[in-house]
């Protein structure tokens, strides 16, 4: 598919050096390869079958279609002209049981399969994108030197590594943008607090955003907000911000992470949340509605001034909410790997996000840091380093969230990566209630501390006091 992100992509392995062939049932979109931008290396067809017999063999085609029904008819049309040990690449955001699926039938008939996660948006694909492949390592080592070429490099080293076996580059993709969900959400979050409840204009937003990204919160999405909340259209003395309607899309992969972390209980609290939220923006007439009928709290309630030691506390906050959703992203992974006998090197995974995809930021650098002090590190949390971080940002978190909920706002991520980092280092969690609830209305028995079995009790007998 010569989409954006196919044609960006083709053009990056061209400027390589490497010599390629696209193919797009659109005619206009394979007659502008052959256009002047693109080099003698390049060539575009319109026709499946001349495109496949122009590869050299072994072939390996890279799909780049849309998720869903498409990759298997764009398989099912493939699968005729091409031949044993040829590769076929799926860099599209599959759901990883679909590519399972897809990857399982083809290496049955000795075609190679491969999930491989591309995230980089358009600018990506064209100048370096960070990529996560997952399939047979022989089938990599093929494709490993363009691959190193086409990626964005952090300081010189290529975002490409392989990931594992099976559909691990589709998992590790999805989960990347779980917590792009979730950072997202807690920019948005951010700029809620700062503009509706302290009142900041978007001039001083902008530099706030702007301050912060040159420090440890440096990261593409900062990045990109910051340039919003200054952005204005020619000829318009508004915001374009403000013009934006104020309910959000989405195409289904935070959801498949917040789904597949329950189906392996590794919860990801922030995702959850991130993805809720833009689930409830949908609805708007209700919104609306209930805002009428259930008005927020007097203005006078909130806590006001944007001082700079508030807008520090800010800072640390986010910075603790930023771990907690990558601790949070990270364990899923770990989890997934232990269940699937992945493998998954999560320093090689933490590195190849430093450049090139959505979720690029300063902190991966301390993430990577940590898994080369312990590959097997069970949690984030569990680093020396990560431990101190949020020790150190913690109060500034816990008063962040608190001061926002008194004031009626609602900080769901920020909350939510506040709750997980007090659940998870609870020593004892009121779940002994739950047990005990489970086993009074359904017998469905509990286990003690300091006995061995499991207990069933007739909770309505009488109680001797
Ligand atoms: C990337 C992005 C990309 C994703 C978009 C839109 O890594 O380049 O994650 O793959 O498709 O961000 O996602 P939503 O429509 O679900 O927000």
């Amino acid at each position: 598919g010569l989409g954006t992100m196919g044609k960006n992509l083709l053009l990056n392995i061209a400027d390589k050096g490497y010599a390629i062939a696209g193919y797009d049932k659109n005619p206009d979109a394979a007659k502008e390869l052959n256009s002047a931008e693109a080099s003698e290396k390049v060539k575009g067809f319109t026709d499946l079958q001349e495109f496949v017999a122009s590869l050299q063999q072994p072939r390996t085609i890279i799909m780049l279609v849309p998720a869903g029904k498409i990759v298997d008819y764009v398989i099912a049309d493939l699968k005729p002209l091409i031949n044993k040990g040829d590769l076929l690449i799926d860099g599209g955001n599959s759901k990883f049981t679909d590519t399972e699926r897809r990857s399982k039938a083809l290496e049955e008939e000795g075609i190679h399969f491969f999930g491989m996660g591309i995230s980089g948006g358009e600018e990506g694909a064209r100048h370096g994108p960070s990529l996560m492949p997952g399939g047979t390592q022989d089938a990599y080592e093929r494709v490993r030197p363009i691959l190193e070429d086409i990626a964005a490099k952090a300081q010189t080293e290529p975002c490409v590594a392989y990931i594992g076996p099976g559909a691990s580059g589709h998992f590790v993709k999805m989960v990347h943008n779980g917590i792009e969900y979730a950072q997202m959400q807690l920019l948005a979050e951010t700029y809620d607090l700062l503009k509706n409840n302290l009142n900041l204009p978007y001039s001083e937003i902008h530099l706030t955003f702007k301050r912060w990204n040159e420090g440890r919160l440096k990261s593409y999405l900062l990045e990109i907000s910051r340039d919003i909340l200054s952005f204005k259209e020619s000829g318009s003395d508004g915001y374009l911000l403000d013009e934006i309607r104020d309910v959000a899309k989405s195409k289904g992969t935070g959801k498949w992470t917040s789904q597949f972390a329950m189906d392996l209980q590794a919860p990801v609290p922030s995702i959850d949340a991130a993805v809720s939220m833009r689930d409830l923006s949908k609805y708007k007439p209700l919104r609306t509605a209930l805002a009428a009928s259930h008005p927020k709290l007097d203005a006078s309630d909130k806590p006001g001034v944007a001082t700079d030691a508030y807008l520090e506390q800010l800072e640390q906050a986010l910075y603790f909410s930023m771990i907690s959703t990558f601790g949070q992203g990270m364990h899923l992974l770990a989890r997934a790997s232990e269940e699937y006998n992945w493998n998954l090197n999560l320093g090689d995974i933490a590195k190849i996000w430093r450049a090139g995809c959505i979720i690029r930021a300063e902190f991966l650098e301390v993430i990577s840091a940590a898994f080369q002090r312990d590959v097997h590190l069970p949690h984030l949390f569990q680093d020396i380093e990560i431990r101190k971080l949020l020790a150190s940002t913690q109060p500034a978190a816990r008063s962040i969230v608190s001061d926002a909920i008194h004031s009626d706002l609602s900080l769901p991520v920020f909350s939510a990566s506040l709750n997980y980092y007090n659940s998870l280092r609870s020593r004892r969690l009121p779940t002994n209630l739950i047990q005990a609830q489970r086993d009074y209305f359904g017998a469905h028995t509990y286990e003690k501390s300091d006995h061995e079995g499991t207990f069933h009790t007739d909770w309505s007998a009488p109680i001797d006091s």
